[in-house]
């Protein structure tokens, strides 16, 4: 997959792309990232890129030409593709809120490309001529949009066939499967701090060990976020959570 970044900032990307999963992914050919400065694609004297509002009010407005010359040239650099094969993004905190399923959308994809805003956002003729999604972190408003570009370019890298160790690492997850949270997870020493790892984790049987955690992350995702329960639960589901339940109420 190849990654366009259209920034004000490019140093912000060069620790964050350079490191961890998205450095591996990129040393082993399965993303590029491309990052480049909208100030470039700024062709008047003083190199502009942003305005006053029309009809008035704080702050700037980011330029149209900048940003849609950055866009087409991005394009053309990522090679010709199926256009359903590629995805022009701008992050704003009026977009969509980005998800686990959006990622594995994007995942699929051949080429992104991804606008940061910064001041008051960006005119929007661009959003009308070059863009074909807008996406929003979260219900929260940020300086700029490097790093929600960040964040999707890291929930979608890790999903690329081979980016991670095992595939199974991003299967067996939070939002993945049923879309639930995902069970505790414990690690040695056996007890830390008078605190014991679930006997159940020690005992060697994978079936009731799958069954605790089935049951574990139903009743995290019951008290943290309820929401994501959008089917009636099985009737496996319903024993796994009552044995986790007693479990827990014999340890209170
Ligand atoms: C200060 S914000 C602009 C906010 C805008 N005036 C509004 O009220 O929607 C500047 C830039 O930060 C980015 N940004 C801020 N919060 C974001 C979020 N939650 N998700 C994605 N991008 C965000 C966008 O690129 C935006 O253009």
């Amino acid at each position: 997959m190849r990654v366009d970044v259209l920034t004000l900032f490019p140093e912000m990307f060069v620790p964050v792309i350079g490191a961890s999963m998205l450095k591996i992914a990129a040393e082993k050919g399965l993303l590029t990232v491309s990052i480049s400065n909208i100030r470039d694609f700024a062709y008047s004297k003083h190199r502009v890129v942003d305005d006053t509002p029309f009809g008035g009010g704080a702050g700037m407005v980011m330029k149209p030409e900048p940003l849609v010359i950055a866009v087409e040239n991005a394009l053309s650099e990522g090679g010709p593709i199926e256009p359903t094969q590629r995805r022009v993004i701008l992050m704003t905190p009026a977009g969509k809120v980005f998800s686990q399923a959006k990622a594995v959308e994007l995942a699929n994809l051949r080429h992104l490309v991804l606008i940061c805003g910064h001041y008051e956002g960006i005119d929007q003729r661009v959003v009308d001529l070059v863009v074909d999604e807008e996406l929003s972190i979260g219900d929260y408003v940020l300086t700029g949009g490097e790093l929600p570009a960040m964040v999707v370019i890291d929930s979608v890298a890790r999903l690329l066939p081979g980016v991670l160790g095992s595939e199974l690492s991003a299967g067996d997850e939070t939002f993945a499967g049923d879309g639930w949270l995902e069970y505790p997870h414990y690690t040695r020493p056996r007890e830390f701090r008078g605190r014991l790892v679930p006997e159940v984790l020690l005992s060697g049987d994978h079936a009731r060990i799958a069954r605790w955690r089935r049951g574990q992350s139903i009743k995290r995702t019951l008290a943290r976020r309820p929401d994501l329960i959008t089917a009636n639960l099985s009737l496996d589901d319903k024993k796994c959570l009552c044995t986790v339940m007693s479990e827990d109420g014999k340890e209170d």
